[in-house]
């Protein structure tokens, strides 16, 4: 059952369903409802004693397994209502964790997040909860490390954390080094971020499509949420799906939410993606500009895709500001409305990312980069020599071609032609013949 106080104002319907919406994302079915009204939280049950009652008698009356509380709880308040109410009392952090749990994808993100639930344990963590051992609270808060969270005291937990930080602290550095030893080209990559329920996972599939091309060894180390798509022209980029932002989402949560979010802080383009349909959608856009910024992916160019227009009647258009620069695009993704102009707007906004360079590449480096330079889908023209050198003329943002640079016997030379002014390569079997056309009618 779900509990939502308002605090100096009453509680509003959008906020009580939007937290119903995160319930049903951790999997319970919400059975009831109590709301209340104070002027400030109270410090022992964060509601009032009596609401504490009425909760009590409605979580008997409607057997409930769980009490959600839409606030973030004190360790004590959680124990004082848990032990009045003898059901397990989750709050807003622990139910967003439960989530994060769910869907963080890549191994660093898992950590992470088992991290943010062991801290946000081990302070609740005394004797007497045990009262609450055989319950399931339908699963809730009991995956990742609260399924172990009543077998373990303190100490063990403690020790686990240590381990947690060591390990992220090592698959970091790791992550670093690898970038730079790096030889490979990685193509533009647009990240589709947004409010939870705005979209994304809808939009992430009707733009790369049932058979989308799936990645290959040159991205084996990214999730499985990333694909590749054709841009109109052809140049190939891949897509990020991310997860959803929340409001009110706890401050200790953003160091878990910022590793599900790599793939939005390095990414080339943000797709933010907001439900236009959603009154309250402008706050919704400060919202999760406010996140993004938290997580240091606030400056990255963002493009706004305006979604769900089949239910405003507005036809599918894009707005520029005064330099003719593609701000808003407005879409359907589920109708598939609107689809062609987005991707034609983010081929233009990265048509500005990428340069034309000849690279020249020694024989000894030449079949390895050939076939990542192909693979990346970058290539508009090789001319191999008769000592084995291959020079392309490939489309290669700044920070790439000094990467290329580092290798020994590599030479980055001066700029071609403007990037726009050819199609890309499509010799050899090239990469045109290998995308699928993801685009949709
Ligand atoms: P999170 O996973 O919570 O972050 O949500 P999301 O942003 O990935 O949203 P998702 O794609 O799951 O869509 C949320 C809901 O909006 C689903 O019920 C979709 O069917 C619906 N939806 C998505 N696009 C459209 C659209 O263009 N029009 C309408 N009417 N509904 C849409």
């Amino acid at each position: 059952m779900l509990v939502r106080v308002g605090l100096g104002a009453p509680v509003e319907q959008e906020d009580l369903d939007e937290f119903a919406q995160l319930a049903e994302s951790a999997g319970v079915q919400p059975a009831a409802t109590v709301t209340g009204r104070r002027v400030r939280p109270d410090p022992k049950y964060f509601v009032g004693s009596g609401k504490a009652e009425e909760i009590k008698r409605v979580a008997v009356d409607c057997c409930a397994e769980v009490v959600l509380v839409d606030h973030g709880l004190s360790p004590s308040q959680e124990r004082n209502l848990e032990k009045l109410i003898g059901l397990r009392v989750l709050d807003r952090s622990a139910l967003i964790l439960d989530i994060f749990a769910q869907r963080a994808r890549s191994h660093e993100g898992k950590l992470e997040v088992e991290l943010a639930q062991l801290r946000h344990l081990s302070s609740r963590l005394v004797r007497g909860w045990t009262h609450l051992e055989r319950q399931g609270g339908g699963g809730i808060g009991m995956r990742g490390p609260g399924e172990t969270q009543l077998e373990t005291d303190r100490r063990l937990l403690g020790e686990r954390v240590r381990v947690l930080g060591r390990r992220l602290e090592k698959l970091k550095q790791q992550r670093e080094t690898g970038r730079a030893r790096r030889v490979e080209i990685p193509i533009p990559s647009v990240a589709l971020v947004g409010y939870t329920n705005a979209g994304k996972s809808t939009l992430f599939r009707a733009l790369t499509g049932a058979n989308a091309y799936v990645a290959d060894q040159l991205f084996a180390t990214l999730d499985p949420l990333v694909r590749r798509v054709g841009l109109p022209g052809g140049s190939p980029i891949v897509v990020a799906d991310t997860v959803g932002f929340i409001r009110e989402l706890p401050h200790e949560l953003v160091a878990a939410f910022q590793s599900t979010l790599t793939e939005a802080r390095e990414a080339t383009l943000l797709l933010h993606v907001i439900d236009a349909s959603d009154p309250r959608r402008d706050e919704r856009i400060e919202q999760v500009n406010a996140v993004l910024e938290e997580v240091g992916a606030g400056d990255l160019p963002q493009i706004r895709v305006y979604n769900k227009i089949d239910r405003l009647e507005v036809q599918p258009h894009v707005d520029r500001d005064g330099e003719g620069e593609v701000r808003n695009v407005w879409i359907s993704a589920a109708r598939g409305l609107g689809l062609d102009a987005l991707l034609g707007a983010v081929a233009e906004r990265l048509a500005r990312f990428a340069r034309l360079r000849r690279v020249r590449v020694p024989a000894r480096h030449a079949g390895a980069l050939r076939a990542r330079l192909f693979a990346a889908g970058v290539v508009r023209r090789e001319t191999p020599a008769d000592d084995g050198s291959i020079e392309f003329v490939a489309d290669l943002p700044e920070s790439e071609a000094a990467e290329l640079a580092r290798i020994p016997g590599v030479e980055v030379l001066e700029e071609a032609m403007p990037a726009t002014a050819q199609q890309p390569c499509a010799a050899d079997g090239g990469y045109l013949q290998l995308l699928p056309s993801t685009r949709h009618a």
